[in-house]
């Protein structure tokens, strides 16, 4: 059902008090929904490692209205990141940029770099201008989980725990924002997100993307992320009924994340049919996920999905979901029997 993108005065005075009483708040971005702290808040800032059950190293993302007051958490701006920053923001683009001193070591997981972002969610927005500082933010579900894209995901993850959930709807991209590090000269794709390799090319010219001995640490970028419950392995769209056939023989409930309807009626599996346009696919994979989980389903199949750039953040989600699923097997699951198929994490 569709719902105001934003927060009514009681809700919005409810979140801020929440926010500077050193509670965490839950609320909606244009990529997924976040667990919000005040960033210069120690203990709030530990609350939601706690909730999370995520290991202090992992460094968060500080949410900011604007870039205004940007130099409160950074050193320097090198011209690559104020171009990129002009160009996407607010919008679903992270910078890891030189931090500024006095920010808590669990915001920057003990590294001298600073990781933030501006959302254009207009309920973030609203927040963020009313709080008056910064948020710090990982997305809000539990550690090694899927993220969550509507409201009541977060309350599956937490129930009560979480004082105050912000409903914004469905969140518009419904992937993790692309990170970015502009550090020492180089600019960094970390983590692909909706803005692609080649718009950042676009605006800046060279950027390096993936590993490399000097670049920033990323933990919780671990392939052991993403994942729902079932293991989740990554079908060329041509085998996906002999795949289900072959399992079949052993009554195994199977959920199938495609990207065409079946080809026959097949009374173990639960079909998802996500369909071919990039966005639709991205904005509900997860909910697909969750309710693919809730299915009572054994193993899950997910299409293969096209080889194109542009589908670089989906692909890296899926195959992180597929290797965490599989963590011994790197891939070597072709006609795979049930009991290969890994333990859920
Ligand atoms: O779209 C998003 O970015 C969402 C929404 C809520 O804004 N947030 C999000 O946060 O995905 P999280 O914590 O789930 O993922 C942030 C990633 C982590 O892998 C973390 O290691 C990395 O960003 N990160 C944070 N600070 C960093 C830094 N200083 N250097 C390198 N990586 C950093
Ligand atoms: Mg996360």
């Amino acid at each position: 059902m569709a719902r105001a993108v934003r927060a009514t005065q009681v809700e919005l005075d409810a979140a801020v008090q929440a926010l500077r009483d050193g509670d965490v708040v839950a609320f909606p971005t244009e990529t997924v929904y976040g667990l919000g702290a005040n960033a210069q808040h120690e203990s709030a800032l530990r609350k939601i490692f706690e909730l999370k059950g995520r290991p202090t190293t992992h460094p968060l993302i500080v949410h900011l209205d604007s870039a205004r007051f940007l130099h409160r958490w950074t050193r320097d701006m090198p011209a690559a990141a104020a171009r990129l920053a002009e160009k996407f923001w607010p919008g679903p683009l992270t910078l890891v940029l030189p931090r500024a001193d006095n920010i808590s070591e669990l915001i920057t997981g003990g590294q001298d770099t600073v990781a933030v972002r501006v959302p254009s969610h207009p309920m973030a927005q609203q927040l963020l201008t009313a709080f008056g500082g910064g948020i710090a933010a990982p997305s809000a579900n539990r550690y090694g989980h899927v993220s969550p894209t509507r409201a009541e995901h977060v309350r599956e993850e937490f129930g009560e725990a979480v004082r105050v959930v912000l409903d914004g709807g469905e969140c518009r991209v419904g992937l993790e924002s692309t990170i970015v590090a502009c550090l020492r000269g180089e600019v960094r794709l970390l983590r692909p997100g909706q803005i692609t390799l080649t718009q950042l090319r676009r605006e800046v010219g060279e950027v390096a993307s993936g590993p490399s001995a000097d670049a920033p640490r990323m933990p919780g970028s671990a392939r052991a992320h993403y994942a729902p419950a079932t293991p989740l392995r990554l079908v060329a769209a041509g085998q996906l009924e002999r795949e289900i056939a072959y399992l079949s023989r052993d009554g195994v409930r199977i959920g199938v994340l495609a990207q065409r309807p079946p080809l026959g009626s097949y009374p173990s599996v639960t079909w998802v049919n996500a369909g071919t346009r990039l966005d639709a696919y991205a904005h509900d994979l997860y909910a697909h996920l969750r309710t693919l989980d809730k299915a009572g389903t054994t193993c899950l199949l997910v299409q293969d999905i096209p080889a194109d750039e542009r589908w670089a953040a989906v692909r890296d989600r899926l195959t992180r979901a597929a290797a965490a699923s599989n963590p011994d097997e790197a891939g070597a699951v072709e006609g795979a029997a049930p009991t290969d198929l890994g333990d859920a994490p």
